[in-house]
């Protein structure tokens, strides 16, 4: 028990809503309470710094997904802004579609760890027709949210150290083209501006001039306010930073230079790029906007654009799906349904629809068992219709072939007949014939 004065404790007790423990100190109070020091911490005052300790052993983790055309200098502004050289060879762009590249770093500083991940849409704005070029950048925002809701529904889950992939913020790169949007701009950032916090970035400034760039920024948020795009405001609702925020949020969009390359300005080693003509230092508020970049994404609303992902997006993501897969909260009346109910709800719907594919696949069985025997039946009078006929062809061809046999045999018969006749005939003759023979013989000899 801690040693608290007596006026600590009812601040404490009666904070806590605890009518029987203010009733006690009431009682003690009228008794004339005791005088207890404060030898030392009462407690909870500490609970930020439990939060801190807590979060700094877990780490932190952030991703970054880097959308603009080709050679925007994306990869050189992150290698600027984290101070490290992250990504090696510069990507391919003869692709036909768009495709995501995400690379994870673990950086340190001081004690406090950061999982970076940094995802890069490669080839977008290198086609021709790029009417599809949002898609693969969709698919994989809404994939991570995915993989996300997954760990939450299981039974067993680690979300603790799940190995967040949500994109927290998407840092759109704007061509300093000085005039207007491009409508691949405008339509990708009108996709995605419902799924991430995009902050709208104009890529290498030292090309545009001071004046055409202030005119630039104004054209551009009066296009992305005309088009309903909704870009990621600065938040102020927290009075610590509501001044810089809502200071910043009129900066948009920031004009960025980036560079890696260290120049030795006066006496300092600075970041910036050289010209014939001067030099652009990159950390310097009168040549870009780089610092306030920084400022934003890192120092001051890292942790805003995390909270945003999760309560904003994600939670928008998730509501569609659970509705989609037919989850509510509430029942037609109005009231509220909860998750069992929607699901018995759900079973029932479904074994409804089961009984009923059912009962309509047995009719189908039935009908094609009825149709296949009728089938059969008809194929099978078919075959015997055709037995008879052939039955009856042969029997006909049979009774022919035996008149002919018979006709045949009384021919043979007749022919026998005469040819035994002839025969006969033949013999006698051939007898009569050597009588006469031998007669004349005879006459013959009693001439000579
Ligand atoms: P891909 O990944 O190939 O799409 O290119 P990227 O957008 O990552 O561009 P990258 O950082 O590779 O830079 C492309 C070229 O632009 C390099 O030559 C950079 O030195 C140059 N570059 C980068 N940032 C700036 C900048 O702020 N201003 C100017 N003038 N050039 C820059
Ligand atoms: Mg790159």
């Amino acid at each position: 028990m801690y040693p608290v004065p007596v006026a600590g404790v009812r601040e404490l007790l009666v904070t806590s809503g605890s009518t029987m423990a203010a009733a006690e100190v009431a009682r003690q109070m009228s008794e004339g309470a005791r005088n207890l020091s404060l030898s030392g911490h009462v407690g909870f005052d500490s609970m930020p710094d439990q939060l801190v300790n807590k979060s700094v052993c877990q780490g932190f983790c952030f991703n970054i997904l880097c959308v603009g055309e080709t050679g925007l200098g994306k990869s050189t502004l992150m290698d600027t802004l984290f101070n490290t050289r992250f990504e090696g060879d510069p990507a391919v762009h003869n692709q036909p579609g768009v495709h995501i590249k995400s690379n994870n770093y673990e950086l340190q500083e001081s004690n406090v760890r950061l999982k970076l991940s940094i995802v890069n849409s490669v080839g977008f704005g290198d086609q021709i027709n790029k009417e599809e070029s949002y898609k693969s950048i969709v698919e994989f925002i809404d994939a991570q949210f995915e993989a996300y809701l997954q760990e939450e529904l299981k039974i067993k889950r680690t979300l603790h150290n799940y190995h967040d992939s949500r994109i927290h913020v998407c840092l759109y790169f704007i061509a300093p083209t000085g005039h207007s949007l491009k409508s691949l701009d405008l339509v990708t950032m009108k996709k995605l501006d419902s799924k991430v916090n995009i902050i709208p970035i104009i890529a290498k400034a030292d090309s545009i001039s001071k004046n055409e760039l202030q005119k630039f920024k104004i054209k551009i948020m009066s296009e992305l306010v005309s088009n309903g795009v909704q870009i990621y405001q600065f938040p102020t609702d927290d009075e610590t930073v509501a001044e810089i925020n809502g200071t910043m949020n009129a900066h948009l969009p920031f004009a960025v230079v980036g560079s890696t390359e260290e120049i030795k300005i006066g006496n300092k080693m600075m970041k910036a790029r050289q010209y014939p003509w001067g030099t652009v230092q990159v950390e310097n508020e009168n040549h870009c906007d780089f610092v306030k970049l920084r400022e934003m994404l890192i120092r001051v609303n890292m942790e805003d654009l995390r909270e945003q992902t999760h309560t904003r997006h994600y939670e928008l993501y998730r509501r569609c799906k659970l509705e989609e897969m037919g989850f509510k909260d509430t029942d037609p009346d109005n009231k509220p349904f909860s998750l069992q109910e929607t699901y018995e709800a759900k079973r029932n719907e479904f074994l409804g629809e089961l009984q009923k594919k059912e009962e309509e696949m047995r009719q189908m069985f039935v009908m094609r068992v009825k149709e296949k025997e009728s089938e059969l039946k008809e194929a099978e009078k078919e075959l015997h219709d055709k037995f008879d006929r052939l039955k009856k062809l042969h029997q006909d061809e049979k009774k022919k072939l035996e008149d002919k046999k018979k006709s045949l045999d009384d021919e043979i018969n007749a022919f026998k007949q005469r040819k035994t006749a002839a025969e006969l005939l033949q013999s006698q003759a051939q007898q009569s014939g050597s009588q006469q023979t031998l007669k004349r013989e005879k006459e013959r000899k009693n001439f000579f």
